[in-house]
């Protein structure tokens, strides 16, 4: 099977399996990343083929909707095996996308290929700016979290089941991670983008506390 139509297996493989997803993982976060990563490996020079299927896979087995904190990977590495992929592809796939993500910043996600970085920088980028703070506040619906509650402190996550079970309001998310991202980024061509992103948000949090404390000018 030649590479253009792997990519597309794997295109309908994984909008199969998210199409209903509904705590932000759904197939359009997925076709998001995918075409950010795809612009931003020509831009860095990374292998286009790697990125793909890396950006296309990156959410199918993901650690929160298991109930182990591991970082297994079967459901990808069977569907990689389906379509005979060199064994090359399927190790550096899997590799990125067992350490691509985030995990409230509790673990190592360090990514040392030029594709990995790209594939992580694209995800992150879908996680701020307009997008970003739509797909919080979806995410925290789905965990039944509130909007805001200004008694509550802020958490410094120590341990990914405090990340995973944690109570807090959406609003803290912001602080948890996606006010971090803009200087997490790996590329050139991702910070650039995370710029404009960023500040979004902190408009957004501007108006959102002088509405919550009735101080708008009128
Ligand atoms: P990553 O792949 O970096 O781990 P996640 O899968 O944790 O990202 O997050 C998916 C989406 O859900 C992102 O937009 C993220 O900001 C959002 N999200 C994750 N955890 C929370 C949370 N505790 N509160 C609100 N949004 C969250
Ligand atoms: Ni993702």
């Amino acid at each position: 099977m030649n590479k253009d139509l792997m990519i597309e297996k794997t295109k309908l493989f994984v909008k199969d399996k998210l199409e209903y997803e509904g705590s932000g993982h759904d197939w359009f976060h997925i076709e998001r990343v995918y075409k950010l990563a795809k612009y931003i490996a020509q831009k860095e020079n990374a292998d286009s083929f790697i990125v793909e299927m890396s950006a296309l896979l990156h959410d199918i087995d993901d650690w929160k909707f298991s109930n182990t904190n591991d970082t297994k990977t079967t459901v990808t590495e069977n569907f990689l095996k389906s379509i005979n992929i060199d064994n090359e592809s399927f190790k550096k796939i899997i590799k990125i996308i067992q350490t691509i993500s985030f995990k409230g910043g509790v673990v190592d996600s360090t990514q040392h290929t030029i594709e990995g970085k790209v594939v992580q920088d694209a995800d992150r980028l879908d996680a701020i700016g307009a997008i970003g703070i739509a797909r919080a506040f979806t995410y925290g619906g789905s965990k039944s979290r509130i909007i805001y509650d200004p008694n509550l402190k802020p958490i410094d996550f120590k341990s990914l089941n405090e990340v995973k079970n944690s109570q807090n309001h959406t609003i803290n998310h912001f602080y948890e991670k996606l006010l971090k991202l803009k200087d997490l980024m790996n590329t050139n061509t991702a910070k650039e983008i995370a710029q404009k992103r960023h500040k979004f948000m902190e408009d957004f949090l501007n108006v959102f506390y002088s509405e919550w404390n009735f101080n708008e000018q009128y």
